[in-house]
C-alpha cells in the first residue's frame, strides 16, 4: 500500500461523517490511550476506546447512545509513510465504546505502529510487533512484567519507567485496576491519590474505573510501547474471589455472578484481547509463543479454582494439602500439561498471579500459609511442578504480592536437598503497598525458614527479563518512591538463570 499521510486518514473519516455517520465532535474521544495485544507471528489486537469524558458515571465516557464509526491503519514506520493494512470498524455502546482490531497478514517479527481516527480526531501512535516465526530463535526478546497498580496507592511511574526500557513485550499479571471505593483501601503510608465512584459492582461501576484509570498518561505510555498480554487477578473483579465463591462479611454480595460478569464484560472492553466473555466466563489462558526461544502460558488462577481452604488467610491449615484440591480446574490443567508435553520451546513460562513457591511464614515446625495463594492447593501445584520435567526450561512468572521475590520451585519443598525444577520470578507491584522499604527487619528470618527463596525487595517497579538460547537474565527493577510522580528507576538486583540449569545465579 503506498504513502498515506494523517490528513487523508482524518479527510477519510471526514467524508465519512458527512454522508451521515455523524456529526464531528470538538472534544476529544481519544482519552484512554491506544493500545495492543496478544500477538501472534501474522497478527495482533489493537485496541482503543472512545471516552470524550472519561469519569461520566453512567460508564460510558461522555458517548452518545449510538454506534460511531473509527478508522485505524496500521504502518511499517512511525510516520505511516508505508502503512500495510487499514480498515473501519464499529464502536458500539454495548461494547463500552470500545474497538478491538485483530489484525492479521503482517510480517513475522517486526515492528509496527498503529492509530486511529474518528470525528476528526486522531489518537496518539502506538508501537507494537508481531511475534518471530515459530521455531527461530535468532533474536533475543526482552519482556518486562507488571501487576498490581492501586490508583490510590502512588502515581503509575513504574509503567512510565517499563516503557522507557522499550520492551519487545509486556505481560501483565492482574490487579490492573482495585475495586473499592475511595479511601478504604489505604497504602501504609497514606493514599497519594482518589479513586471516581463507588465499590465496583456494576458494568457502569467497572468502565467508570477502567476509564479513570487509562486515563492516566503513565499507564497510557507503557500501552502504547509494546504490545501486552494480561491476565486478571482478584481485584480486576472483587478480592481474592474463588471460582463462582465471594465472600465479604462487611460487604453483602447478593449476585457474585452478575458482579463477575460485569468485571469480566469490562474487562474485555479495556484490554487489547481476543477472548470475548459469554455472560459469568472469560477465557484467558492462552499461549503466546515467541518463535522457538519463549512460550508464554499464561494462566487464570482464578477463575476455575476451589475456594481457599480453612476460611483463607495466613494460618495452619491441613486441608490445603488435600489432593483434590484445584487451582486451575481440571480443564485448564490439562491444558497445561498438554502444552508442556508438545512444546519445543527453549523457555516455557507461566505468565500467573498468586505466588508459587512454598511460603511459610512462621519460625518452627509449625507452617503457617497463604491458602490464596498456591500453598493452598498444594497438590494442583505439585501436579504442575511433575509437568515441568516434560520441558527444558520452567520459570513461573508471579503477580499479586506487592514485593519482588525470586525463589527455586523445589521437587519436595521441606527437602533443600531435592532438586530444583524450576524457577519463580515475582515482580513488585506498580503501586500497592505505596513507597514501601528495601527489606523487613524479619526478611532474615524468612530466608531462614525458606531456604529455596532468593530474593526479596518491597519496593515498588517491574520485572525485565531478556530471553536468549543460553540464558534468561532478570532485573529487578525499583523505584524509590510512588507518593510523588516522577522517580528515577534503578536496578535493585540481577540474576541469570541458565538453560537446562534451574535457580537464580547473581549477576
Ligand atoms: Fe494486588
Amino acid at each position: 500500500m503506498g504513502t498515506v499521510t494523517r490528513r487523508a486518514l482524518i479527510t477519510g473519516v471526514v467524508a465519512l461523517t458527512a454522508l451521515g455517520a455523524g456529526s464531528a465532535r470538538v472534544v476529544d474521544p481519544f482519552t484512554l490511550g491506544v493500545a495492543s495485544g496478544d500477538p501472534t507471528p501474522d497478527g495482533v489486537v489493537l485496541w482503543t476506546r472512545l471516552a470524550p469524558y472519561p469519569l461520566a458515571e453512567n460508564g460510558l465516557g461522555g458517548m452518545p447512545s449510538r454506534v460511531v464509526e473509527v478508522s485505524w491503519e496500521l504502518a511499517r514506520d512511525e510516520r505511516f509513510r508505508h502503512v500495510v493494512r487499514r480498515g473501519r470498524q464499529w464502536a458500539r455502546p454495548e461494547s463500552g465504546f470500545s474497538v478491538h482490531v485483530e489484525v492479521g497478514g503482517l510480517e513475522p517479527g517486526r515492528e509496527y505502529f498503529y492509530r486511529f481516527a474518528t470525528g476528526g480526531h486522531l489518537s496518539r501512535t502506538g508501537r507494537t510487533r508481531t511475534t518471530p516465526a515459530p521455531g527461530t530463535m535468532t533474536t533475543p526478546l526482552t519482556m518486562a512484567f507488571a501487576s498490581c497498580a492501586q490508583y490510590e496507592h502512588g502515581y503509575f511511574t513504574a509503567y512510565r519507567r517499563l516503557a522507557e526500557d522499550e520492551p519487545d513485550l509486556v505481560l501483565h499479571l492482574g490487579d490492573y485496576q482495585y475495586e473499592y471505593r475511595k479511601g478504604v483501601h489505604v497504602a501504609p503510608n497514606g493514599n497519594v491519590r482518589e479513586v471516581d465512584g463507588p465499590e465496583t459492582v456494576t458494568l457502569a461501576d467497572y468502565r467508570h474505573r477502567y476509564a479513570q484509570y487509562k486515563s492516566d498518561a503513565d499507564l497510557q505510555a507503557a500501552h502504547a510501547a509494546a504490545p501486552w498480554a494480561v491476565v486478571w487477578d482478584d481485584h480486576d473483579v472483587a478480592d481474592n474471589w474463588a471460582g463462582s465463591h465471594y465472600s465479604k462479611p462487611e460487604i453483602p454480595q447478593p449476585d457474585f455472578p452478575a458482579r463477575r460478569a460485569a468485571a469480566a464484560q469490562a474487562y474485555y472492553e479495556n484490554m487489547p484481547i481476543r477472548s470475548k466473555p459469554r455472560g459469568f466466563d472469560l477465557r484467558l489462558y492462552r499461549r503466546v509463543g515467541w518463535g522457538g526461544l519463549t512460550t508464554f502460558h499464561m494462566l487464570d488462577t482464578r477463575q476455575y479454582r476451589d475456594d481457599q481452604p480453612c476460611g483463607d488467610g495466613i494460618k495452619p491449615c491441613p486441608e490445603r494439602l488435600e489432593p483434590t484440591r484445584t487451582m486451575l480446574g481440571a480443564e485448564q490443567e490439562r491444558w497445561l500439561l498438554d502444552g508442556f508435553r508438545t512444546s519445543s520451546a527453549r523457555w516455557d513460562v507461566l505468565g500467573q498471579q498468586v505466588f508459587f513457591s512454598q511460603y511459610d511464614h512462621t519460625p518452627g515446625p509449625v507452617q503457617e500459609t497463604n491458602l490464596d495463594a498456591w500453598d493452598g492447593y498444594a497438590a494442583d501445584r505439585d501436579r504442575v511442578v511433575a509437568g515441568f520435567s516434560s520441558v527444558r526450561n520452567a520459570v513461573v512468572l508471579t503477580g499479586d504480592v506487592h514485593a519482588a521475590w525470586g525463589a527455586e520451585v523445589k521437587e519436595r519443598w521441606d527437602d533443600p536437598a531435592s532438586r530444583t525444577a524450576g524457577t519463580e520470578i515475582a515482580g513488585t507491584s506498580i503501586t500497592s503497598g505505596g513507597d514501601g522499604s528495601e527489606v523487613y527487619p524479619e526478611t532474615p528470618e524468612w530466608f531462614a525458614e525458606n531456604p529455596h527463596i532468593k530474593y526479596f525487595n518491597n519496593r515498588r517497579g517491574y520485572v525485565r527479563t531478556r530471553f536468549s538460547p543460553d540464558e534468561v537474565r532478570v532485573d529487578f527493577r525499583g523505584l524509590d518512591h510512588v507518593s510523588r510522580p516522577g522517580a528515577p528507576v534503578s536496578t535493585k538486583a540481577s540474576f541469570v538463570i541458565e538453560d537446562r540449569v534451574p535457580g537464580l545465579n547473581p549477576v
